[in-house]
């Protein structure tokens, strides 16, 4: 079955109409909190996962690289540095409220151009065909209702010889941290973010979707289905986090 994830939030079963709409008021509701949390849920670790996942991509001068379900902006802030203020770059995502924070912390670092930030759907991408270098998704594409058909668009979108980048929790941790970390997920999380975040529900959700998402292997073989090659994935911190990557051929 494609798209098997489309008929859960979490750990509840939904049609994929209403995935969509929970998903969106998740972020709607954590959006002003949406980085803080990350730094306190994740220890900051998230930072140096997308630090590895910046250094992965290697932005350049004159790339047209597009960071889909960017939120607030992490990962194309570091893309915007790395390439030395040359590059391209486009943030889309389907929540505005999250955008308008992404927006925000860049004029607040003093970015004013060459990020443009885009209100679109994963899964029907407002960009034309191979017009794109670098295709990024981090730590989004377990909220999108149509994984497959989110992974088509990353195929669609790219240049052939462009490359795909996602970051993202994975249930494959190691076995030694497998126990520590579904308890975290499950009794730590949620009530964190009830406190910080005023929403227990939206972290709830999160932990399960990490749990619920496609392990490694799995993700690598729906990648090459949907048009991508040579995909290979990186571990990090004990498969918490993976980058799967890919060739658009
Ligand atoms: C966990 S946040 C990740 C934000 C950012 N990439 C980061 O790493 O901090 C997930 C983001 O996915 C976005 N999102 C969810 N479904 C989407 C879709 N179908 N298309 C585009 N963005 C989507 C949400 O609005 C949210 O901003």
């Amino acid at each position: 079955m494609l798209n098997p994830e489309s008929e859960w939030f979490g750990f509840r079963p939904v049609s994929p109409d209403e995935k969509a709409g929970l998903v969106g008021r998740v972020f709607s509701s954590v959006a002003d909190r949406y980085d803080l949390m990350n730094d306190l849920m994740s220890g900051g670790l998230h930072r140096l996962w997308k630090d590895s996942l910046v250094r992965r991509i290697k932005p350049q001068a004159g790339q047209q690289i597009l960071d889909v379900a960017g939120g607030t902006g992490d990962v194309a802030l570091r893309c915007y540095k790395k390439a030395k203020c040359n590059a391209a770059i486009t943030v889309c995502d389907i929540n505005p409220a999250m955008l308008a924070q992404g927006k925000a912390k860049a004029v607040n670092q003093g970015i004013l151009r060459g990020i443009t930030w885009v209100e679109g759907n994963a899964e029907d991408l407002p960009f034309a065909d191979r017009s794109m270098d670098l295709y990024s998704i981090a730590f989004g594409l377990r909220n999108v209702t149509r994984i497959d058909q989110a992974l088509r668009e990353a195929a669609r979108v790219l240049k052939p010889g462009g490359r795909f980048y996602c970051l993202e929790f994975s249930p494959g941790v190691t076995p030694f941290l497998k126990p520590l970390y579904e308890t975290y997920c499950t009794k730590i999380l949620p009530p964190l973010g009830g406190f910080v975040a005023q929403d227990r529900e939206a972290y709830q959700y999160l932990a399960e979707s990490i749990l619920k998402f496609p392990p490694q292997e799995e993700l690598a073989r729906r990648m090459e289905k949907a048009g991508l090659g040579c995909v290979r994935w990186t571990n990090l911190t004990g498969g918490i986090a993976v980058i799967h990557e890919g060739w658009r051929l």
